[in-house]
C-alpha cells in the first residue's frame, strides 16, 4: 500500500509511493498510549489507564508521572508488536509535546527522544488539542472538508476551532474558567460518585429526567464559554436539598446527572449554533473526552437535523486520550518534513500554536 501525496517539499519524491510507520505516544494525563499508523491507517493503538486516581476523586499529578514511568515501555512494545512490524521498520516517533501536565509530558517526551534517537529516525512534536481534533482523519474515511468548525469539549478544554487545516487552527471561542469536563467531574465528585465522572453521569442521565432540576446559565457574550457559575449553582443547590433530605442524592441521582448533563450539552451547543451562524460552516465536528457523552452526541445530531449541519462524531475510541490522534498528525507533519529537535521542551499550558 503506498501514498501518493505530494508533500511540497524536496524529500517528497522519497516520501511518495511508499509506507510510512508512525508510532504515536500520548502521555499528557493519566493515559499511557501508544499506536501504530502505516500512513493514516491505525494498526495498533494500546492505552494503558491509571486507576491509582479513583481513590483520590481526580488526577494525583506525581502519581500519574510514576504510572506513565512504569507502562510507556510496556505499552509502546505492545503497539509495536499489534501493529506487527519491527521496531525498525518505523519512519518517526510521534509525541505528544503538550499542554498538559508536566510530570507525565516528560515521561513521554524523554521516551520519544530516546527511542528516536536510537533508531536514527526524526522525532515529530505534537499538540494534544491539534490531536483530538484530526482524530476524524484517521483512517482517511469520513475526514470532514477544510474549513470545517470542531466543539473540542475535554476535562481541560471547551472550544470552539475553526480548521482551515491540520496545522492551521483558529480558536474562536473557549471557556474562561472551567471546561466542560471538569465541571461534570466536579458535580459528580460533590455527589459522592466516582472518577472520572463524565462516563457515570452520562449512564445515570439515561434513566433521569432532563428538566427535573435547572441550573443557572452563564451569560457570556460572543463564543466563549463559562462553567464556573454551574457548577457552583449544582453545589449551593445540592447542599439545600440535603440538608432537607439526607438521602436527596440517593433517591435522585438519575435526575441530577439528567438535568445537570442537559444544561451542559444546551450550554455547549447554543455557541456552537452561533459559530455555524456566524461563520456560515455547516460541517460541524466534536472531539475530546466529552465528545464521549450520549447526550452531547444525540444533540449533534438533532441539530443536523434541523438545521442541515454535515457532522463528523468521532468513534468512541478516539474521544478520550488516545495516541492514534498523535499519530496521525506525526504522518501529516511526516508528509511536510515537520520534525522538531532533540531539545524541544514540554508545555504543560497553551492551546494552538
Ligand atoms: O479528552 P480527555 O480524555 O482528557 C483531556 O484531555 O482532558 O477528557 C477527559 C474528560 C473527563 O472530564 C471525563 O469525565 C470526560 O472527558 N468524559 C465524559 C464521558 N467520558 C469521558 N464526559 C461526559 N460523558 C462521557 N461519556
Amino acid at each position: 500500500m503506498g501514498t501518493n501525496i505530494n508533500t511540497g517539499n524536496d524529500d517528497s519524491q522519497s516520501v511518495r509511493n511508499k509506507d510510512i510507520y508512525i508510532l504515536g505516544i500520548e502521555s499528557s494525563c493519566d493515559d499511557t498510549s501508544a499506536a501504530v499508523l502505516r500512513n493514516a491507517v491505525l494498526l495498533s493503538n494500546v492505552t494503558a489507564s491509571q486507576a491509582v486516581h479513583e481513590a483520590y476523586g481526580g488526577v494525583v499529578p506525581e502519581l500519574a508521572s510514576r504510572a506513565h514511568q512504569q507502562n510507556v515501555v510496556p505499552v509502546v512494545h505492545e503497539a509495536i508488536k499489534r501493529a506487527g512490524i519491527t521496531k525498525e521498520q518505523l519512519s518517526a516517533v510521534a509525541f505528544t509535546r503538550g499542554p498538559g501536565l508536566m510530570g507525565s509530558l516528560l515521561v513521554g517526551v524523554n521516551f520519544a527522544k530516546g527511542f528516536a534517537r536510537s533508531l536514527g529516525i526524526p522525532l515529530i512534536d505534537v499538540n494534544h488539542l491539534q490531536g483530538h481534533v484530526m482524530a476524524h482523519f484517521i483512517d482517511g474515511v469520513g475526514c470532514p472538508p477544510y474549513p470545517f468548525l470542531c466543539l473540542l469539549v475535554s476535562g481541560g478544554n471547551s472550544q470552539i476551532v475553526k480548521v482551515h487545516a491540520y496545522n492551521d487552527m483558529e480558536v474562536l471561542g473557549q471557556t474562561i474558567d472551567d471546561a466542560a469536563g471538569e465541571a461534570i467531574d466536579k458535580c459528580s465528585k460533590v455527589m459522592g460518585l466516582g472518577y472520572p465522572g463524565g462516563p457515570i453521569i452520562d449512564r445515570l442521565a439515561r434513566q433521569g429526567n432532563p428538566k427535573a432540576y435547572q441550573f443557572s446559565e452563564p451569560h457570556i457574550p460572543g463564543l466563549d464559554y463559562s462553567f464556573s457559575g454551574l457548577k457552583t449553582s449544582f453545589l449551593y443547590n445540592l447542599r439545600k436539598w440535603v440538608a432537607d433530605d439526607p438521602d436527596f442524592i440517593e433517591h435522585h441521582k438519575e435526575d441530577l446527572a439528567a438535568s445537570l448533563e442537559y444544561t451542559i450539552v444546551d450550554i455547549l451547543m447554543k455557541k456552537l449554533k452561533l459559530a455555524v451562524k456566524q461563520t456560515g460552516i455547516k460541517h460541524v465536528a466534536v472531539a475530546g473526552g466529552v465528545s464521549a457523552n450520549n447526550g452531547l452526541r444525540n444533540a449533534f445530531q438533532d441539530h443536523a437535523r434541523r438545521y442541515g449541519w454535515t457532522i463528523y462524531i468521532p468513534k468512541f475510541s478516539y474521544t478520550t486520550d488516545n495516541a492514534a490522534m498523535i499519530g496521525i498528525v506525526g504522518y501529516y507533519k511526516f508528509l511536510d518534513g515537520e520534525y522538531c529537535s532533540i531539545d524541544a521542551p514540554a508545555f504543560s499550558r497553551v492551546t494552538f500554536e
